[in-house]
């Protein structure tokens, strides 16, 4: 249920996304925090709320929360532009109405409230000891004070909880300004120029620089489509989850899979290929009356799996087993939802040939998925092409030719471990046509793009 949290009315923020996951941010947004003026830029998403600012900072989808300090219409850059013009264009805009600056540093203070003061308290303190320690203490030391930092925000209601005294001191205001231009602006200026100019017009406002611990730091984005300057509300990113111990997959791809799911209450959801188990760990965070099941072929995955399952407290409704995916042990139809993300890439990319072994692994998830339950999975876009080509084939799937063409049309062996069970080992893989598509999405995975499936079992 949405917490209001802000009496003096709504507050503008933003946050960056990875590519393909803005929609996911919308949607949650719009259904967790009531957001209006939702807004869709290229991994970016702007967004009005009057929720409680712990509340904002539980955004799943999200990689970083920024209140929105300004912004502005791209700068136009003519053919002769020079430096000089550039910078002094790039101030008259950043600068044309210098009261947007106070009242911005005095709502940041307000949604820093109590937590703030603790942090500040905490760095006094640090760099008091800073100069005894060893730089491996004081890395300890910070990472330990960033993950408080995220803890007691999630604690504390902390724009509710400031004391009133806090909310108008604020300026003279200290700050620390990261830039990223790119397009025809970054032609005539830097990121360092950028950052000059608003600091110099920062400076004629009472600001001071301080680039080792300011009260504020100020993010720039500058390109052909817009002109965004924002202040982190987290140190770390929100992508950073404080529940997971060990990572697999991006956490916020991971939750867009468990969403896709449509989990509810009293479901059974397995992860066939569980890795660590981040899609099952994401999906249990927000889906607290259902149960998780995860397989695995490596130990040492499962290992981090059941380790991030006892430090998630997860316990009582997540297990991972040790099983392949093509051949589970559950018995057909006994599933509401899988979800997976099969191994492609440098990470997890298999020596041995998943597109071969990929007609087995969609048998074995359709027969242990109900009428009505949900399949998604995460593929290269290669293999999504072998996955389409299966799902689209009109007849049964002989075993060997999948393996003698398999996605590249050459000979190979499949993955270790994914031997046929007995049943299926001589019979055609039945065609899947019981799996209807519903919807492909393409996502950023970092270096690579992975595409995201989803899929309902029919009755057909
Ligand atoms: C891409 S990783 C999954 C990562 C996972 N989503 C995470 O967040 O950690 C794919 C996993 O599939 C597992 N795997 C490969 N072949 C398998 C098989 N036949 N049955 C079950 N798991 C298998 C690998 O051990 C690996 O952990």
């Amino acid at each position: 249920m949405l917490q209001k949290g802000n009496e003096e009315g709504f507050i503008r923020y933003f946050c960056s996304a990875g590519y393909g996951m803005e929609q996911f941010v919308v949607d949650e947004v719009t259904r967790k925090l009531e957001a209006q003026d939702v807004e869709q830029l290229q991994g970016k998403v702007l967004f009005s709320s009057s929720a409680n600012i712990s509340q904002v900072k539980q955004l799943k989808s999200v990689e970083r929360l920024f209140l929105l300090l300004k912004r502005d219409p791209p700068l136009k850059m003519s053919s002769h532009a020079n430096p000089a013009r550039a910078a002094s264009a790039l101030k008259s805009t950043l600068m044309a109405d210098p009261q947007l600056w106070t009242s911005a540093a005095m709502t940041w203070k307000r949604l820093q409230g109590v937590h703030a003061d603790r942090k500040e308290r905490l760095v006094e303190e640090l760099m008091k000891e800073e100069d005894h320690e060893s730089e491996v203490q004081i890395m300890k030391k910070r990472r330990r004070m960033a993950f408080e930092d995220e803890l007691t925000a999630s604690e504390h209601g902390c724009d509710e909880t400031a004391p009133q005294e806090n909310r108008d001191s604020s300026v003279p205001f200290s700050f620390r300004i990261s830039c990223k231009c790119s397009g025809a602006l970054s032609r005539c200026l830097s990121a360092q120029d950028v950052s000059k100019v608003l600091g110099a017009s920062l400076k004629q406002l009472g600001w001071k620089v301080d680039l080792r611990y300011p009260q504020m730091e100020i993010t720039v984005y500058l390109n052909d489509d817009h002109c965004l300057l924002g202040s982190p509300l987290t140190r770390l990113p929100l992508a950073n989850r404080s529940y997971i111990q060990t990572t697999g997959l991006r956490s916020t791809v991971a939750w867009a899979m468990a969403q896709l799911a449509h989990i509810q209450a009293g479901f059974l959801v397995l992860d066939p290929m569980c890795g660590a188990g981040t899609i099952l760990i994401e999906a249990a965070q927000e889906h607290k009356l259902a149960c998780f099941l995860g397989f695995d072929i490596d130990d040492g995955q499962l290992k981090k799996a059941s380790d991030n399952v006892e430090f998630a407290k997860l316990g009582g409704r997540m297990h991972v087993l040790r099983a392949s995916t093509t051949a589970m042990p559950l018995p057909s139809a006994s599933v509401d939802a899988v979800v997976c993300d099969l191994p492609f890439g440098r990470k997890f990319g298999s020596k041995s040939d998943m597109a071969a072994s990929l007609p087995l692994i969609l048998a074995e998830m359709e027969r242990v998925l109900r009428v009505g339950g949900t399949l998604v999975l995460l593929l290269s876009p290669q293999l999504s092409c072998v996955l389409k080509r299966i799902l689209t084939h009109k007849e049964p799937a002989q075993p060997d030719q999948e393996r003698q063409h398999g996605s590249h049309g050459i000979m190979s062996t499949p993955i270790q471990g994914t031997e046929p069970p007995v049943g299926l080992m001589c019979k055609p893989y039945p065609p899947l046509h019981s799996l209807k598509h519903e919807t492909t999405l393409r996502l950023s995975l970092g270096i690579i793009d992975g595409l995201l499936h989803k899929y309902i079992k029919t009755d057909s």
